[in-house]
């Protein structure tokens, strides 16, 4: 088995907001569970670096396009490698390579007569640089009230519509193709109606930074068009055969992790380009949902209400931020995002439950024990906190491999919950003076939650679960073998109490 996972690539307009790094974060939290598990990895992200948006961004801060991407993509570079971002490759669509891919592609689809020359006939929007359709003015103007011009302009346009059937097909034959299901059923609505064909050029005249037409070089590429092969040819594709065998490991297990924003780009769009390039179809397009404002709309930078992830990341640990993000959605919904609910989950998830089963436990058996305790399973709850523990790894890898990482880990605070109700049931602060036996045993089954957890949290908070590892005496890297096992810490062995591990988070005044 083998796990291919993509991000979109980002326009480099701006610095990434808390959505960017969401998928980012969730794209990265799914490949270190596959990873675990002992699959095979690939894990992409980017910049998508041409096109109108970017060009406006340039224009705007007075710098050529070319420099003003190179300074922006730094942004997001820094911001990944703090985010602890662990990806395998980081693309952008300025890079030499895929231009070329990019340019053999159109050349291919133009010599296959699927790539054809038509005129064009809009309502143009200086302002904007926006084309409308008649249908799409409201009241002569475009729909956000800018003077309009009718244009009429030669343009290539890809022959989508060809497809539709078989792209139909494909989604009825492969029920995982689109999901959720809700977006499926978007997807299916969408195609219910008529496909056009896809206008794939930009004259150079009104917009010159993208990837020329090798067979009319005075147009560009429309930015779409450059932008979805990413997912190829950062893998090798169209690249040689030594290049290609990444490719031809890892294409067919392909996921798309998506916003719903550009649900139609990947499920109508790209599947039918791939058709026409004959190049099979990825496994799965994934379109999750959005993080929104106060105001209940999406975040993002043209609404103003943007939160930095370095902002959140100050006040709550990086690890604290990936865990909300993966935490309080469940992928494919909307969620209200504010620095107030991040600070309340993390204080009931992290602080109290992880953070005070950790201190609780380790310093009573620092103190009684010097270390770790005895073990034994005199007490049928022992017994049962053991089974409910062990089973555990295999319901976080059931959620992972249907995209559901918030129910993951929703069974690893169920085991944390149970062992807090254990401990207070069983009591060894109590029954250390009475009863040394039973509170070892107690102490000892808590100890062994707290380490299988650290291994099943371990791809959500990399750096504090090898600190919790690291407390319990644990120096080999989390291993998913070691989850399914109980017993493997060793009566006598050290432990570090330390600091709390999650301290109470708090908003700045
Ligand atoms: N460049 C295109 C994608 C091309 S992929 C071949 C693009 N870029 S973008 O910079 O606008 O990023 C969009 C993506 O950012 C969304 O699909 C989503 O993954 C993420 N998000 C941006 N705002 C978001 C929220 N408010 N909530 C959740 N995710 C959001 O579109």
């Amino acid at each position: 088995m083998s796990f291919y996972i993509t991000t979109p690539i980002y326009y480099v307009n701006d610095a990434p907001h808390i959505g960017h790094a969401y998928t980012t974060i969730v794209a990265d939290v799914l490949t270190r569970y596959h990873k675990l598990f002992g699959e095979e990895t690939y894990f992409l992200t980017g910049t998508d670096e041409h096109g109108q948006k970017v060009q406006s961004a340039a224009d705007a801060r007075g710098l050529d396009p070319q420099t003003h991407v190179d300074e922006l993509v730094e942004r997001f570079r820094d911001i990944w490698k703090e985010l602890e971002i662990d990806y395998d490759f980081f693309i952008r669509t300025t890079m030499p390579f895929h231009k070329q891919v990019v340019q053999d592609c159109l050349q291919k689809l133009y010599d296959k007569g699927e790539i054809y020359e038509d005129s064009y006939e809009g309502w143009y929007s200086v302002s904007e640089e926006m084309f409308y359709s008649e249908r799409e003015l409201v009241d002569g103007k475009s729909p956000q009230g800018k003077e309009v011009k009718k244009i009429t302009e030669k343009n290539y346009f890809f022959k989508m519509s060809k497809y539709q059937d078989q792209l139909l097909k494909h989604i009825e034959d492969n029920p995982q193709f689109i999901q959720p299901d809700t977006k499926k059923n978007e997807v299916l609505g969408f195609l219910a109606k008529p496909l056009t064909d896809l206008c794939i050029s930009r004259p150079k005249s009104r917009l010159a930074w993208g990837v020329e037409l090798p067979f009319d070089r005075s147009y560009v590429t429309y930015v779409w068009f450059d932008a979805l092969l990413n997912y190829a040819t950062a893998i090798g594709y169209g690249q040689g055969a030594e290049k290609e065998q990444l490719f031809n490991k890892f294409w067919k297990d392909a996921i798309h992790l998506i916003g719903k924003d550009i649900l139609t780009t990947h499920s109508v769009y790209w599947p039918t380009m791939l058709m026409a390039l004959e190049i099979p179809l990825p496994k799965q397009i994934f379109a999750h949902g959005w993080w929104l404002n106060e105001d209940d709309a999406k975040m993002s930078k043209s609404e103003g209400k943007v939160v930095s992830p370095l902002d959140m990341k100050d006040i709550v640990g990086v690890d604290g931020l990936r865990y909300f993000l993966t935490r309080e959605i469940y992928l494919g919904n909307d969620a209200k995002f504010s620095k107030e609910l991040v600070v309340s989950k993390l204080n009931a998830e992290l602080a109290n439950n992880l953070g005070n089963l950790m201190s609780r436990t380790v310093k009573l058996a620092c103190k009684n024990f010097d270390g770790v305790p005895p073990s034994s399973l005199k007490d049928a709850r022992t017994s049962g906190l053991m089974e409910l523990a062990v089973g555990t790894a295999k319901r976080v890898k059931q959620e992972i491999d249907t995209m559901s990482p918030n129910t993951a880990l929703g069974h690893v605070v169920d085991l944390l919950d149970a062992t807090n109700k254990y401990l207070d049931e069983l009591a060894p602060w109590k029954t250390v003076k009475e009863d040394k036996d039973a509170a070892a045993e107690s102490l000892y089954a808590a100890l062994e939650v707290l380490r299988i957890s650290a291994v099943l949290l371990s791809p959500v908070m990399p750096s504090k679960m090898n600190e919790l590892l690291e407390r319990l005496g644990i120096t080999a890297p989390a291993d998913i073998a070691a989850a399914e096992k109980w017993g493997i810490l060793e009566p006598g062995a050290a432990l570090v109490a330390g600091d709390p591990l999650f301290p109470r988070a708090e908003l700045p005044s």
